[in-house]
C-alpha cells in the first residue's frame, strides 16, 4: 500500500503517455495522491482534463503561470512529493535532465527537486540505442536517478526492441520499492556482479562463465528491503534488476574504480566473478597469425577488489561480504579465504559441475563468519538472495 504517499508525476510527450492514465489510477487505488505535470508535447497525447479527472487534482502545465505560482511555486511543487516519477520519459526529456536544462515546468521541477526521481523511459528502439541516449542514461544513473525499464517489445511505430515503456503494474512495483520503508531504507549497499572481460587485443578477451544471476538476485533482494543499491556489474547475461543504480564495467580495474567511487557504503557484497589475471599489456591492434606460431600471452595479476575494500583503513563498509566458489574442502577453503581477504562473511558454494550450480537457477551455500559455518539447504538463487538480504538487514540494524 502507498497510503498517504505523494507522487509528483511528470508525463512526457510520447505515445506511451496513455499508460500514465492507468498508472495514476493504480497509484490512487493504492492510497497515493498524484500531482500531475504535463509537458507541452504530452498534451498532444493525453488531455489535461482526463489526467486531472483521474488524479482528482489540478494538473500543472506551464512554468510561467502566475495563478499556479501564486498557489504553489515551482520549487515547493518539486519538493512537496515523496517521489518524483517521470513516465513516459522521452529521449528529449532525458537529455534535458542529463544536461541540467530548465526551460519548461517539467525540466525545472526535475532540477529543483530534493526528492528521489524514478524514470520510466519510452522511445523508439533506435533512439534508445543512440549513443546520445546511452550517454544521457549513464549520466542519470550516476546522478542517482532510479530507472523503471524500459522493456523489449513491439512499438507503436511498428518496430521491435528495447525502448518500450514498462507496463504500469511494473512501474508500480518500482515505485513501491523506491518508497519502501523496509529495514534497509536509507542504507547504501554496493554489490558487484557478473564476470569481467580482460582484453587481449581489440577483438579478443579473457572471460569466465558467470551469468551474474546470483549478484542480480542479491541486488534485487536488498533493494526490496529498501536499500539504496549501487550495482557494479561486468558484462553479465542476466539483466540488472530495476530500482538499483547500475554501473556497467568491463574489466577488473574498472570494477575496482567503480566500487571505490561508489563508497561510502554501509555494506558491500562482492558477488562478481572477477578475472584473476589480465594481459600485462593488451595489444592495441588485432594480433595476427604469422609464421612465428602461437603468441605467448603474458599475464599480470588483477587487483583483488574484495580484499582491497576489506582492508581499507578509512571508509571500510561496516559489513564486507565475499563469495567463494570451491570444488573441494568448501568450508576449510572458505574459512581460509575469510581470513586472507579480511572480509566479515564468505558465502561459499560448491561449484563442481555435477552440482549444476554454476549457470543454474539454484544454489547450495554455506555462510562462513567469525562464528563458524552454517549450511543453508539447496534453494533457488532468489531465495538465497532473500535470506542473505535478511541477514544483512539484521546485522546492520545493530550498527
Ligand atoms: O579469490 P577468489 O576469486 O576465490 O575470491 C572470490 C571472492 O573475491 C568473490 O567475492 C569475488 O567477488 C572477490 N574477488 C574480487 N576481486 C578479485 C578476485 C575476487 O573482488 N580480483
Amino acid at each position: 500500500m502507498l497510503n498517504g504517499k505523494r507522487i509528483l508525476l511528470i508525463v512526457g510527450g510520447g505515445i506511451a503517455a496513455f499508460k500514465s492514465l492507468d498508472l495514476i489510477r493504480r497509484l490512487r487505488e493504492q492510497g497515493a495522491s498524484v500531482t500531475p505535470v504535463l509537458t507541452r508535447a504530452a498534451q498532444e497525447f493525453v488531455t489535461p482534463l482526463s489526467v486531472s479527472a483521474l488524479a482528482a487534482e489540478k494538473v500543472y502545465l506551464d512554468l510561467f503561470d502566475l495563478t499556479d505560482e501564486a498557489e504553489m511555486g515551482h520549487i515547493e511543487l518539486s519538493r512537496a512529493a515523496d517521489l518524483v516519477v517521470v513516465a513516459p520519459a522521452t529521449a528529449d526529456l532525458m537529455a534535458k535532465m542529463a544536461n541540467g536544462h530548465a526551460d519548461d515546468l517539467a525540466s525545472t521541477l526535475l532540477m529543483a527537486t530534493d526528492k528521489r526521481v524514478l524514470v520510466a523511459p519510452a522511445m523508439n528502439v533506435r533512439m534508445w540505442e543512440h549513443p546520445a541516449t546511452k550517454r544521457n542514461t549513464a549520466t542519470l544513473v550516476k546522478d542517482g536517478l532510479l530507472f523503471a525499464g524500459p522493456v523489449e517489445g513491439s512499438m507503436a511505430c511498428g518496430e521491435f526492441g528495447p525502448g518500450r515503456m514498462s507496463e504500469p503494474h511494473e512501474i508500480m512495483e518500482d515505485i513501491e520499492r523506491a518508497l519502501s520503508n523496509g529495514p534497509l531504507k536509507g542504507r547504501h549497499i554496493v554489490v558487484t556482479s557478473g564476470p569481467t572481460h580482460e582484453p587481449i587485443d581489440p577483438v579478443r578477451y579473457i572471460a569466465n562463465r558467470s551469468s551474474g544471476a546470483q549478484g542480480s538476485a542479491i541486488a534485487r533482494a536488498l533493494a526490496a528491503l529498501g536499500a539504496d543499491v549501487t550495482f557494479v556489474t561486468g558484462p553479465a547475461t542476466v539483466a540488472p534488476p530495476d530500482g538499483v543504480r547500475v554501473i556497467p564495467v568491463e574489466t577488473a580495474a574498472e570494477m575496482l574504480d567503480a566500487v571505490k567511487g561508489a563508497l561510502p557504503a554501509k555494506a558491500a557484497v562482492f558477488a562478481a566473478a572477477v578475472a584473476d589475471w589480465r594481459m600485462e599489456t593488451a595489444s592495441d591492434s588485432k594480433i595476427k597469425k604469422d609464421a612465428n606460431g602461437a603468441p605467448k600471452l603474458k599475464f599480470a595479476e588483477n587487483p583483488d577488489i574484495l580484499a582491497t575494500v576489506a582492508h581499507l583503513k578509512s571508509g571500510r563498509p561496516g559489513l564486507v561480504v565475499g563469495f567463494a566458489a570451491e570444488t573441494d574442502d568448501v568450508v576449510a577453503n572458505a574459512s581460509a579465504k575469510l581470513a586472507r581477504k579480511g572480509c566479515d562473511w564468505i558465502v561459499a558454494n560448491d561449484v563442481r559441475p555435477e552440482t549444476g550450480i554454476m549457470g543454474g537457477s539454484e544454489n547450495a551455500v554455506t555462510l562462513v563468519t567469525a562464528d563458524g559455518a552454517e549450511d543453508w539447504p539447496r534453494m533457488s538463487k532468489d531465495q538465497v538472495a532473500a535470506k542473505l538480504a535478511d541477514r544483512i538487514a539484521a546485522t546492520l540494524s545493530g550498527q
